[in-house]
């Protein structure tokens, strides 16, 4: 059975924060992108069975969009504007292209739901790149849009909050959110994704959202509350080898995303740092930031740019280039394997030691030049996968003792369908780009909607568990090995260490195993509640938090750490501490699984009883976790893992401590 999911488009108010320079990398959109583009073949609702009769929703009509345009597959669509007016001022859409309706102008909202729910389509592709059959990770599911950010800049609070209320009086089953806010971070009682979620989850309603393209830094997640699973991103074993060849006759390989003319001729070849405009300095001209390069020197020439702690975006290298009318670009950077889209030159992205020996080759040599060839589309031929270098990274800066991000999916170089009026829109500085009906993206964008196809087939299979449940399967499932070699997967952003849960929390997502996790870790919404009084709410906050007339009791302790999550994070371990969870069994009703510990480094684990016997009078079992801290300094985050057995399931949680002393600011 299909299950219903209403799909939020996204955006980011992710301000710029310093090194951020993914905001506009990746959503160059940075505007918030929203709506739905209805006729994309991935909305086709072919042997679709009609809309199931507990739907509520409706299709709101308006601009460029009339009921005709829902249909069994997007069941219901709806936009907010009257907050964003009050905020904002009145939404002038001239000059700017956008639909005072649910009508995707900008290509983000078109992509994520096509992600989430698509239909199959075959023979899609990015301009003959990537391409194959093309489906969402829950083909049979329907879709409700709910617009509530607009490409003229924003989104408010005001339309969020309403949009929530609907989804939820509309029936939907899964929210997902790829949309959120930079640090520092909103309280819980102030953050309307964390209040709306809030409510969706304690109406059953699971609630993905995107971890942010912060990273690789850490402290950076966003949409850290406890009921939300949030996603990180990860690579693919798709590629887009791009080779190049100098006249010296080497050849080099770098990844870009280019299928047009400029290939197979050779061009002069300079360096950004030599055609700096007179009033730019060197440093701007090296990584070809906005208006750093002398336009006459850059005409028909390739450029060679190296990223900068300032200029890290090859996209904004390229409309440098672009505007110089240069014909090609090699962009130097960092490791990381999403791709930027060019279409009227090539950009081909290297990482430094290749950057440094075209440099080499450049200086010690009359004439450089170079010759671009085509980019290749390759399966099966690079490791997979890795955590993203912009995934943003734990620990929460809000409530450090819940693990965020929760679990990582697909967000790295995904083809998705698109708006095709996202070419008309000036500001998403895609100029260049002629009308698209596919597009490659990345972004944590992209993998939340993989996990909300998955929730999607999860509840179709059990419609009976609980959110909380549905992410235990999730991430007591999820793998730490990559798809091939079986090695631990590792992170671009430190690309010799392995991924640890501040990357991607349980792991990467294993759909198949997360149907049939052995346990599960349920939580309750009264212990959500219970939570939002140990971060120290008053009563009237939480009170309007939950709805409901609520009185904490600061008396009894009630430790964050009990919080049953399938994780156990503690920020602050003074020696020891003693943790409880409760596991429900899931599986075969007569159950034996036995505890395996892998300690943090430097700290003691003890679980008791370190067997549960499962039957059909005890099917739900308490134990409880001590850790011992061995440190006698101010220590650093570490990780372990607790796994139940039972010879068929592995039913993993990551451990994380920090162990701390008491006296660490006394004098010595
Ligand atoms: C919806 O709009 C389309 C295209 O403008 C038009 O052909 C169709 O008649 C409209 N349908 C309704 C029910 O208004
Ligand atoms: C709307 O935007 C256009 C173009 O950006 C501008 O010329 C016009 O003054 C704006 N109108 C209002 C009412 O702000
Ligand atoms: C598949 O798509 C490519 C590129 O868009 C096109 O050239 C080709 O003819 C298509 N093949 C089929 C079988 O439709
Ligand atoms: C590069 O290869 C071409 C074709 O094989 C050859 O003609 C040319 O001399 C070579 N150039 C150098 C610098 O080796
Ligand atoms: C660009 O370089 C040319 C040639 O060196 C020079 O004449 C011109 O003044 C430079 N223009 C700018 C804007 O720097
Ligand atoms: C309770 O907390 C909220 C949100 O932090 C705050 O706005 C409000 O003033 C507080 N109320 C009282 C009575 O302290
Ligand atoms: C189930 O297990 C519990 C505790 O492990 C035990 O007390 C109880 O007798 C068992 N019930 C059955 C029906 O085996």
């Amino acid at each position: 059975m299909g299950r219903l999911l209403a799909s939020w488009i996204l955006v980011r108010t992710y301000q710029p924060y310093l090194l951020l320079y993914f905001v506009i990398c990746f959503s160059l959109f940075v505007y918030f992108c929203v709506g739905i583009w209805p006729e994309s073949p991935s909305f086709r609702d072919n042997d679709m069975g009609g809309v199931p009769c507990r739907w509520n929703g409706v299709c709101q009509e308006g601009e460029e969009f009339n009921i005709s345009n829902c249909n069994r597959k997007i069941i219901g669509a709806r936009w907010y504007f009257k907050g964003y007016e009050a905020e904002f001022g009145k939404l002038n859409t001239s000059g700017r292209v956008e639909f005072l309706s649910p009508r995707d102008v900008v290509g983000h909202g078109t992509h994520t739901s096509s992600i989430a729910a698509g239909a199959l389509i075959q023979n899609a592709s990015f301009k003959g790149l990537a391409q194959g059959l093309a489906r969402g990770g829950a083909p049979a599911s329907r879709l409700a849009m709910y617009k509530v950010c607009w490409s003229t800049g924003g989104c408010s609070s005001a339309d969020l909050l309403a949009a929530f209320d609907d989804a939820i009086s509309d029936g939907v089953d899964v929210l997902s959110i790829s949309l959120g806010s930079s640090t520092p971070l909103s309280s819980y009682v102030e953050d309307v994704l964390a209040i709306g979620s809030f409510h969706a989850v304690a109406n059953g309603i699971t609630v993905v959202c995107s971890a942010g393209n912060s990273g690789p830094f850490s402290q950076t997640v966003s949409n850290t509350a406890p009921w939300i699973i949030t996603v990180a991103a990860s690579t693919i074993d798709r590629a887009f080898p791009t080779a190049f060849t100098l006249g010296n006759n080497l050849t080099f390989v770098g990844q870009a995303l280019y299928t047009g003319n400029h290939v197979e001729k050779l061009y002069p070849i300079v360096y950004g740092e030599d055609i700096a405009s007179t009033d730019s300095d060197e440093d701007k001209a090296r990584s070809c930031d906005v208006d750093s390069l002398n336009a006459t020197l850059a005409r028909g020439k390739v450029v060679l740019c190296f990223q900068s702690w300032l200029q890290r975006s090859p996209s904004v290298a390229l409309a440098s280039i672009m505007g110089a009318k240069g014909v090609g670009l090699i962009f130097a950077q960092l490791p990381t394997k999403d791709v930027a889209i060019s279409s009227g030159i090539p950009c081909v992205q290297v990482d430094i030691t290749v950057g440094t020996s075209v440099l080499i080759y450049m200086t010690t040599t009359r004439n450089p030049v170079v010759r671009f060839s085509l980019t290749k589309t390759t399966l099966g031929r690079q490791i997979s996968p890795e955590v993203a270098f912009f995934s943003s990274q734990g620990p929460s800066s809000l409530s450090p003792s819940v693990l965020k991000p929760d679990i990582a999916a697909p967000g790295v170089n995904i083809l998705a369908s698109w708006s095709p009026a996202s070419s008309l829109v000036p500001d998403v500085g895609q100029k260049q780009l002629p009308s698209l009906d596919f597009k490659i993206d990345s972004g944590t964008s992209m993998s939340c909607p993989h996990i909300s196809g998955i929730v999607a087939l999860i509840k179709s299979i059990h419609p009976d568990w609980s959110p909380a449940a549905i992410k235990s399967a999730l991430v007591t499932t999820a793998s730490v090995k990559d798809e091939y070699g079986g090695q631990s997967a590792v992170a671009e952003g430190a690309p010799h260490k392995q991924a640890d849960p501040f990357d991607f929390g349980g792991g990467n997502v294993i759909p198949n195993k997360a149907a049939d996790p052995g346990l599960i870790y349920d939580i309750e919404i009264l212990d959500h509640t219970y939570f939002l009084c140990s971060m120290g709410y008053n009563d009237s906050a939480v009170s309007l938090m939950t709805r409901h007339q609520t009185v904490c009791d600061r008396e009894t302790s009630w430790s964050q750490a009990d919080l049953n999550l399938p994780s156990i994070s503690i920020p602050e371990l003074k020696k020891s501490l003693t943790v409880w969870r409760t596991v429900t069994n899931v599986g075969p009703v007569m159950s034996l699984y036995t505890a395996r510990v892998e300690a943090p480094p430097g700290v003691i684990v003890v679980v008791e009883p370190a067997i549960l016997s499962f039957n059909s009078t005890a099917n739900k079992l308490k134990f409880k976790v001590t850790l011992h801290s061995i440190l006698e300094v101010q220590g650093t985050y570490t990780f372990g893992s607790l796994s139940w057995e039972d010879g068929v399931h592995v039913v993993r949680i990551p451990l994380i401590v920090r162990p701390v002393i008491d006296d660490f600011y006394a004098e010595t």
